[in-house]
């Protein structure tokens, strides 16, 4: 890898800012939990796995930043920063789950100075096991694609979303390493072009067989037989099977259905929520609407026009052929799988 999405450097968040690419590799260095909430919410980081390292390292900073405090003062900080950080987006679980895995590590009874120092070692092992996670989801999904492949996959699930590596892409990526004769049709994914910008950098970087397609191409192709595998990532999985992912993930798990090419779906357990019965109890983040409008600095919609901008949609587990974590495969994932595979 070429690049890392995240790193901690000494007490600090080193990120890559996202919304640059694939033009200028720039890397922020956030020195407290507002800083990092404030990364989050404007996308400089994205992915759910991403977007729960660096709240985890969020909390490490400000611990970091505020362990000169008295015992009380701190406490009541550090869980202030907890708040900023839970509310900067709500879609991807990960995000939760991994101010959950913090909250766990503190021991109230200690020293801030010896607490900061649990946090940072805690946010690094939520960072490292991202990765060994993404490593096991790779070969685990490798198994699901034949020697030559054609898989279409929608936004970005690779190393940019997650610690590294990567969920779907990290797929794709384990199968083109073991020699499988891969080639993708990454969706440029419309409204903010994480498909076009990043997965293509991604793919590119790797030298990985890639065409680059607008969204709307997607059924055409499937319909000439262009395709034999779709995969993708998610924000968070319900306890039925129920996925969100990226708006317009939903669109392409009807196509591959009425095509019969089977949709894959890449997490890593984290994603996973068993506290969210359906998918209709996923809460759906709306953006601002400047970002359907035009993108960056051009703006093409006609004056006065209303805008709608959900940034995900939730495809029924009956559309999904193989959930892929961490844990093994599960074909045609339902609750009763989903729940075995949380107890394995
Ligand atoms: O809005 P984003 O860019 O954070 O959305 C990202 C996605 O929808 C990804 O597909 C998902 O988080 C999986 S990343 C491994």
């Amino acid at each position: 890898m070429k690049f890392e999405t995240l790193r901690w450097n000494r007490g600090s968040l080193e990120l890559l800012d996202q919304r640059l690419l694939p033009k200028n590799i720039v890397y922020l260095n956030l020195k407290s939990a507002d800083e990092v909430a404030k990364a989050i919410r404007e996308m400089a980081v994205r992915g759910a796995p991403a977007i729960g390292c660096a709240a985890a390292f969020g909390i490490a900073v400000e611990a970091s930043r505020l362990k000169h405090l008295e015992k009380t003062a701190f406490h009541a900080a550090l869980l202030d920063a907890f708040k900023i950080l839970a509310e900067s987006r709500p879609t991807a679980v990960n995000l939760f789950w991994a101010l959950e895995m913090m909250k766990s590590a503190i021991d109230f009874e200690k020293d801030p100075g010896s607490i900061a120092l649990d946090l940072s070692e805690k946010a690094g092992a939520i960072f490292k096991e991202d990765i060994e996670a993404n490593l096991e989801m790779g070969r685990h999904g490798a198994s699901l694609i034949p020697e030559k492949c054609s898989i279409l996959t929608y936004c970005n699930a690779g190393a940019l979303a997650t610690a590294g590596h990567g969920t779907a892409l990290g797929v794709i990526r384990s199968a083109h390493r073991q020699g499988k004769a891969i080639s993708v049709h990454a969706c440029e994914t419309r409204p903010l072009l994480q498909g076009a910008r990043l997965t293509a950098w991604e793919l590119a970087m790797e030298k990985i067989p890639a065409t680059l397609i607008c969204d709307n191409m997607a059924g055409y192709l499937m319909n000439k037989g262009e395709i034999d595998m779709v995969i993708v990532g998610a924000d968070r999985v319900a306890a039925n099977g129920d996925t969100a992912n990226k708006i317009g993930t939903y669109t392409m798990a009807v196509l591959a259905k009425r095509h019969a090419i089977p949709f894959v779906v890449a997490c890593p357990v984290s994603t996973i929520d068993p506290h969210t019965p359906t998918g209709n109890e996923i809460p759906i983040e709306e953006r601002a609407g400047s970002e359907v409008r035009g993108y960056g600095e051009t703006d093409w919609a006609a004056e006065g026009i209303r805008i709608r901008n959900p940034a995900f949609d939730v495809t029924p587990a009956e559309l999904v052929a193989a959930l892929v974590t961490e844990k093994g495969v599960i074909q045609a994932p339902d609750e009763a799988k989903i729940s075995a595979l949380l107890a394995f």
